[in-house]
């Protein structure tokens, strides 16, 4: 069944396009790749594709330092190759979401080079966060990037400007009319061109407040903001209300304009998802107001530990969250900015879990080679084109780990990805990972993400809510149990490396690994796996 709107539960997956397929044997990947592979695509049975940007850019941050937005860099193709491959993603029932990078611009991009010529004072610097120095010429505040390193670099004439990322990555004032007219552009020239929508790139990022003011902790903040930087919870979430830049009430104005944008499409049913790391996080709600955005990611399971009670918890709170406004949750485990679930807690247990998380209400967003188990690549630090690792001298290895290319077919790197070098290096050890090779296995990964999808849309697609049968809150048999029924499909889900048996009948869909047992009334679950039944 299809959920209706489209994307209310919909499965969408990612492409990273550098990484994807590369038709051209420059080592990179590209839009023709893409349209090439898009058949592959289908057979997984998604209904969607989100794509990374592919727009002019310098790629100093992998194309999220956008020089054109409404142009394809020439390492990606041209617009014709951006047009053929919407048309060919929809003439195969694909819709096709595109990056949206609202927060800032490149330096590259031809107002930021307007406004270094311009100089202090003019109107092409107020589309930026152009300040002076303070009177000992330090900059306008102690504010830490993201990425590292100050969030200010200083121009020739002495001014500051203002970058949450990488110095090559000014934010723009949205203060500034020019600002949300030229938005408006962008949105709009993806859609004519057939996009359905549109991931936002740091949507709670848009606007600041107290840009003139120090922060009492700047770096604790800076890395209380990072999911990757190991920190004590409760410092954290001391810190994360403090932030001056983020999740501001005026963002949410901007999103009501934008709402009306893609309202004005009708029947077109555009759709547009949240990147918004917010606190707490009932403020995720606002951004899905039904005068805002369609959907708001929820990062939860990018950093969860395999284990069943915080599972639960984070699971169970994030539908209750958006069951309180009418709206479905989010899911990812993998996405290009975080460790691939493979690596973070295990093969088999990332096939337990994503098994588990596809019979959830709501959308899944799968990050492509998620589907194949695939690892993270392990990348020599001479490789490595991360900023995070540049701006932190290396004492962060940043996030291409997740980027390397996939492994399409062959017995040796790249597999198939390129006929040229590959920008990052495949491992040799993938060689059982392989499209190719998993294509013929009925117990590969590719297929268990094929079936699920499948079953999912046959039997859980707009079948309701979740009622927990198994679970710390629901007298579980066993500390690494988890289980829920939607309709008439229960779904468990055993953490342990022991079997666990549970007294119920049904038909048995499918399983994650192992071998399922059942007789008299009872089924024993394997060891890491999750099985869904049929009632
Ligand atoms: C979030 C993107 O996912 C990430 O890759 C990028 O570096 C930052 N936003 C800055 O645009």
């Amino acid at each position: 069944m299809k959920s209706s709107p489209w994307w209310k539960e919909a499965t969408i997956y990612q492409i990273y396009p550098r990484s994807f397929f590369d038709s051209n044997g420059d080592g990179e990947g590209d839009l023709q790749g893409i349209t090439s592979k898009l058949h592959y695509v289908k057979t997984l049975g998604v209904d969607a594709i989100w794509l990374s940007p592919f727009y002019t850019s310098p790629n100093k941050d992998g194309g999220y330092d956008v020089a054109n937005p409404r142009d394809v860099d020439p390492r990606f193709g041209n617009l014709t190759d951006a047009k053929k491959m919407i048309e060919v993603a929809h003439s195969l029932d694909i819709r096709v979401l595109v990056d949206v990078v609202p927060n800032h611009f490149s330096d590259q991009h031809v107002w930021f080079q307007e406004a270094i010529k311009a100089g202090r004072g003019s109107k092409e610097r107020a589309r930026f966060h152009f300040y002076d120095a303070n009177p000992d010429g330090t900059p306008p505040n102690n504010w830490i990037s993201l990425f590292g390193g100050p969030s200010w670099t200083q121009v020739e004439d002495g001014q500051f400007y203002l970058h949450l990322f990488d110095s090559s990555q000014p934010d723009l004032n949205w203060e500034n009319p020019d600002v949300a007219e030229d938005f408006e552009k962008t949105l709009r020239f993806w859609l004519d061109l057939g996009a359905d929508g549109f991931r936002i790139d740091v949507a709670h990022g848009l606007v600041k407040e107290d840009v003139l003011k120090d922060h009492p902790d700047p770096q604790g903040l800076s890395d209380a903001l990072r999911l990757d930087m190991p920190m004590d919870p409760e410092r954290r979430y001391a810190l994360l209300p403090t932030v001056p830049y983020f999740d501001r009430q005026g963002v949410h104005e901007i999103y009501r304009q934008w709402r009306k944008i893609f309202n004005s499409y009708g029947s077109r049913e555009v759709m547009a998802v949240a990147e918004a790391w917010v606190h707490p996080p009932v403020n995720a709600t606002r951004y899905v107001r039904p005068d805002e955005l369609h959907q708001v990611f929820n990062f939860d399971l990018l950093d969860a530990p395999f284990n069943a009670k915080h599972l639960f918890e984070v699971m169970s709170a994030a539908i209750e969250l958006m069951q309180s406004v009418d709206a479905l949750p989010t899911w990812a485990l993998s996405n290009h900015d975080s460790p691939r679930v493979a690596s973070r807690i295990g093969e088999v247990q990332s096939r337990a879990l994503a098994l588990f998380v596809l019979g959830l209400p709501g959308s899944c967003y799968v990050f492509a080679g998620q589907e194949l188990g695939l690892p993270d690549g392990v990348i020599p630090d001479e490789s490595r084109q991360d900023p995070i690792y540049f701006r932190t001298k290396g004492t962060q290895k940043g996030r291409d780990g997740a980027r390397v290319p996939l492994p399409w077919n062959g017995d040796s790197a790249p597999f198939g990805f390129t006929s040229g070098s590959p920008w990052l290096p495949l491992q040799d050890s993938w060689k059982e990972l392989t499209v190719e090779k998993q294509d013929s296995d009925p117990k590969s990964s590719l297929n268990l993400y094929r079936s699920a999808l499948d079953l999912r849309a046959e039997h859980l697609v707009g079948n309701g809510d979740v009622l927990w049968t198994e679970s710390p809150d629901h007298g579980a048999k066993s500390d690494s149990l988890l289980a829920f029924k939607r309709g008439n499909v229960s779904i468990y889900m055993n953490l342990s490396e022991e079997p666990v048996e549970v007294e119920i009948t049904g038909k048995l869909l499918i399983v994650s690994a192992g071998t399922v047992d059942g007789r008299d009334g009872k089924v024993t679950i394997p060891p890491v796996s999750t099985i869904w039944l049929h009632h």
